[in-house]
């Protein structure tokens, strides 16, 4: 029979203890909150009203409901209100330091039998243990931001927490309607392990002026699907908060210089842009604590949709190559009202590319997206060609064809001798330096990066990759264009994986080094990621739908580029790539598809 928990405590009422305090009460266990200070309760208090009464508002919880949540709620100052509770729950700032003082005075105070859990991120929970004289009783039970949201509830168990104690605190989630997974002490546990890498990464982007803060949200958002993006995900975690992790992560996890805190990131929490709390973060939110953000001096201009800043006027669109991505930009152009010229190889290679169009608009009238008259217009505007001096005239030569160097070189030195001065010559290249690509040419400053995403129809994001020779001009009028589409077009520098594969590999590679490991199975990584963060696929359900061995090209690209120990590939990754393991299109990946 698993221990019934009548009543808890929770100490530290900040971003996450209110939102614990919540879930508590939510599911009619009584709650003991406490705080250092009575103005500090009252901050949590009003967390909690602020929460309930937005859940009232959106008519998921009765008034009724309410108020009875809000009275299971004891509030208090001091830990020695804590004395009958059959469990704690201690979310107080991420000091190991702090932690041990507050478990032994917590060990002083509780009664014999209770359960004392930490809700840290970071820090070693073994250590926090063993400031207490019942180490056996002592258990991470990390819940996500916002708690009473997410569904994950990472529990931690150390080489002495008692089996009962697990399960009890098992038995307690399942009560509470979360989705456990129980693993070691080991820094980040799962998703934080997993999360922070990319977090950071994402900070010094940005603090390199590499892109700016919603362009490198808009490509994790638009490009993965994410909820949010990396930084203000950092805002809703706090920065103060994220440091600490980040560096106890540094110091515990193996000093991997990607978990080594971006200098930026200390440079904001002592100015007290700590995020969403003090008001001001990566954002300006509307008032402290509120999720609202409003515009401030980083705020884009934008003039109806477009920026202002010369852009040349497009009607012509040229576009080369026959394969998937080709045929899905074709498609974008010519349903935006472009005048599209497709050039293939041969009349053959045109033939199949015109019926997929056709076929891939046939399914837009069916679905009612798309009336038949726009079909036919969209249609009309095209014109196939097999041979690159069609392209004489056009505005904007769109470069979609096979991922080779060479290839590529050879292609743009020849639209370099056909097309008119002033086009703009654009690569859809998703690794290769796009500088190469320009360099092959006379007129570098006319070259640039479109790199749209799969399928290109209905993928919001296009990323603009500005080389070092390109002008503002031509990045101009390839932000004009995007809007122009109806796409999203978010500039970056000419880096290998430019934002989106930058961020995204070494996450899905760090997720099987997670697994080879044996830190955790797929499935409970896949789950953390899902149910933790909000993500739309876990890793390895990611990687099975990429391809393991696109997925290994990119990975060993970046580590190639930017020579950076943690991007080097999963040797389990290789592996499997090795063994004709490929992901869904060859049956099997990381799971086997042939049974599903
Ligand atoms: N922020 C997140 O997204 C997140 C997610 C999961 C877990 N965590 C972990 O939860 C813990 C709390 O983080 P947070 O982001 O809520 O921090 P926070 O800074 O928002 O809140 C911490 C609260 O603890 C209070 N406090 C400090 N000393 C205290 C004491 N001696 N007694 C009682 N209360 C005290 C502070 O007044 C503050 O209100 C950390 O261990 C963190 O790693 C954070």
């Amino acid at each position: 029979m698993a221990r019934e928990f009548t009543s808890v405590g929770v100490v530290g009422l900040g971003t996450m203890g209110a939102g614990i305090v919540e879930v508590f009460a939510r599911n009619g266990i009584d709650v003991v909150a406490v705080e250092i200070s009575a103005a500090a309760v009252e901050r949590g208090r009003a967390t909690l009203t602020g929460s309930t009464d937005r859940a009232v508002a959106k008519g998921k919880l009765a008034e009724a409901d309410r108020d009875a949540l809000l009275a299971r709620v004891d509030w208090q100052v001091g830990l020695d209100a804590l004395h009958s509770v059959d469990l704690v729950i201690e979310a107080v700032p991420e000091h190991l330091d702090l932690k041990q003082r507050i478990f032994a005075e917590l060990d002083r105070v509780c009664k014999p039998e209770a359960i004392l859990a930490t809700n840290t991120s970071s820090l070693s929970v073994t250590e926090i243990s063993v400031a207490t004289t019942r180490p056996n009783q002592v258990i991470g039970i990390h819940f996500f931001n916002p708690a009473p949201v997410m569904k994950l509830v990472e529990v931690v168990r150390t080489v002495v927490t008692s089996a009962d104690v697990v399960a009890d605190v098992e038995a307690l989630c399942e009560r509470l309607g979360k989705v456990d997974v129980t693993i070691s002490d080991r820094a980040g546990f799962i998703a934080n392990a997993l999360l922070f890498g990319y977090l950071n990464h994402a900070v010094s982007m940005f603090e390199s002026r590499y892109a700016t803060r919603e362009d490198i949200d808009a490509a994790m958002k638009l490009g993965c699907g994410l909820p949010m993006g990396p930084l203000a995900l950092m805002d809703l975690i706090g920065l103060d908060t994220a440091y600490e992790i980040l560096d106890t992560m540094y110091r515990r996890g193996g000093r991997d210089r990607r978990h080594a805190p971006v200098p930026l990131i200390k440079q904001m929490v002592t100015a007290g842009l700590l995020g969403r709390k003090s008001g001001r973060g990566f954002y300006t939110y509307e008032r402290p604590g509120s999720p609202v953000v409003v515009p401030d001096e980083h705020t884009p201009v934008t003039t109806g949709g477009a920026l202002a800043d010369g852009a040349r006027a497009i009607t012509k669109v040229g576009i080369v190559g026959s394969g998937t991505m080709a045929t899905g930009i074709i498609e974008v152009f010519a349903k935006a009202g472009y005048e599209v010229i497709s050039v293939t190889r041969g009349a053959e290679k045109s033939a199949k590319v015109c019926e997929a169009v056709k076929t891939s608009l046939n399914k837009g009238v069916v679905r009612g997206k798309l009336s038949e008259e726009d079909r036919d217009a969209a249609l009309g505007r095209i014109n196939w060609s097999a041979t690159l001096d069609h392209l004489a005239d056009v505005d904007l030569v769109v470069e979609a064809v096979v991922e080779e160097l060479s290839v590529k070189k050879a292609l743009f030195a020849s639209l370099d001798e056909i097309c008119k001065p002033g086009v703009v010559l654009a690569t859809t290249t998703s690794s290769l330096p796009v500088i190469d690509v320009a360099m092959a040419t006379q007129r570098p400053a006319d070259v640039i990066g479109l790199h749209f995403f799969n399928p290109a129809p209905i993928m919001p994001l296009v990323e603009i990759v500005q080389t070092i020779r390109t002008s503002a001009e031509t990045s101009a009028t390839a932000r004009a264009v995007c809007a122009a589409l109806g796409k999203t077009g978010v500039v970056c520098g000419d880096r290998s994986g430019f934002i989106v594969n930058a961020l995204l590999f070494p996450y899905l590679n760090d997720a099987v080094k997670m697994l080879e490991a044996s830190y955790s199975t797929a499935d409970d990584i896949d789950y953390a990621m899902k149910l933790g963060c909000g993500y739309p696929m876990g890793p390895f359900e990611l990687l099975d739908v990429v391809g393991l061995d696109v997925s290994l090209a990119i990975q060993r690209e970046l580590y190639l580029e930017l020579r950076e120990p943690g991007f080097a590939p999963a040797p389990l990754l290789e592996h499997l790539v090795t063994a004709g393991y490929l992901g869904r299109k060859s049956g099997r990946g990381f799971r086997d598809h042939t049974k599903r």
